[in-house]
């Protein structure tokens, strides 16, 4: 069976104007309140969501732009379907470690990422979620994004441009039938970075470039030799076979200016999870520029069912 995008979740498209990320965690109770609650949770997603949709729909007949996923981690798995056999690379994300730089893992079992042109909708989506969530669960971290200038990363060059274009993003994105059970479910990795601005700010543009590995207003690539080593787009390249392996990226920064408390929130959505991984194994094996300014909150990686499987957890068909 080949995948089919249509029955997966929001997970190649659209980055969004205004982006919501919210990792939770399930709080000490019985898990049979636990596996209760989250199936009753399962059942109004998609009624939620839909009704979101045609509240935000234009009146000149277009279409919302709310955009969702939602996923689980492999803690939460273990927790909610004990006997359940998994999507076949969900496992705990243990942390990457490098010579130099590391990046940690962090606790969480239940992910969204909401995002729509309207601030209000996203508001609105995440608040109704937590009607049913909020008895079963605490907050991890929960991190408003916005879409910077002409989609540039806070740091000020253009984002995602070697990312695979729509047309192409779903088979990058979406499980196929290597693992049929799970097919058109995706594996999300969700970091929170924040940056040293000041540091950043201070640089010159043309050592920035040097850092990313790209022009700053243009966005062409630099040619290797002008690179910095460890330039960002250097050392998150990563191989199989000599062939370059992509992932679907939709990062957005997020900021509270007046605290200086800023970065960027990264979001890869993978076929394979192993990809994903060795990007982020290259990064601090080869201590990626992009760590000598950053410090790194949060990660974790969540399993974005496809909506067949939203269904069937609905239904009580996998406990
Ligand atoms: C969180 C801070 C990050 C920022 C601000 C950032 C920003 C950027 C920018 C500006 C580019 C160049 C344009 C493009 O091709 O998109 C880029 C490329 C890339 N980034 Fe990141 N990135 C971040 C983290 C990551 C992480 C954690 C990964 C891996 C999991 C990653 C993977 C990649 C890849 C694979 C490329 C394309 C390299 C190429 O083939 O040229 N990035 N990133």
């Amino acid at each position: 069976m080949p995948i089919n995008p249509k029955y997966a979740q929001d997970v190649w498209k659209d980055i969004g104007e205004s982006v919501q990320f919210t990792v939770l965690k399930f709080k000490d109770l019985p898990v049979a309140e636990l596996q209760e609650a989250f199936t009753t949770f399962v059942g109004r997603y998609k009624p939620i969501v839909h009704s979101l949709r045609i509240r935000d729909g234009q009146p000149n007949g277009l279409p919302s732009s709310l955009k969702i996923a939602f996923g689980l981690s492999n803690h939460a798995w273990d927790i909610l379907y004990p006997n359940t056999a998994k999507p076949k690379e969900l496992e705990d994300f243990a942390g990457v470690q490098g010579p130099k730089y590391a990046m940690p893992a962090t606790e969480g079992d239940l992910f969204f990422h909401i995002r729509a042109n309207n601030q209000a909708v996203v508001y609105e989506a995440q608040e109704q979620f937590m009607r049913f969530l909020k008895e079963i669960t605490e907050v991890v971290d929960s991190t408003q994004g916005f879409r910077y200038f002409e989609g540039r990363a806070i740091i000020g060059f253009i984002d995602g441009t070697e990312a695979p274009e729509s047309y192409e993003a779903a088979d990058y994105a979406i499980i196929g039938d290597e693992d049929e059970d799970f097919i058109n479910g995706s594996y999300a990795f969700a970091q929170k970075w924040r940056h040293n601005m000041d540091f950043w700010n201070k640089m010159k543009t043309e050592h920035q470039e040097k850092a990313i590995g790209r022009e700053k207003f243009t966005d062409l690539e630099l040619e290797d030799e002008d690179k910095y080593h460890n330039a960002h787009n250097v050392a998150s390249q990563y191989e199989e076979n000599g062939e370059e392996q992509k992932i679907i990226r939709m990062n957005v920064p997020y900021s509270d200016p007046a605290s200086g408390n800023t970065g960027t929130y990264f979001m890869g959505y993978a076929r394979h999870w192993r990809v994903t991984k060795g990007m982020l194994q290259n990064m601090v094996d080869q201590s990626d520029y992009l760590l000598t300014f950053s410090e790194i909150l949060t990660g974790q990686l969540f399993f974005i069912p496809s909506r067949t499987t939203l269904e069937a957890m609905a239904d009580g068909a996998f406990s």
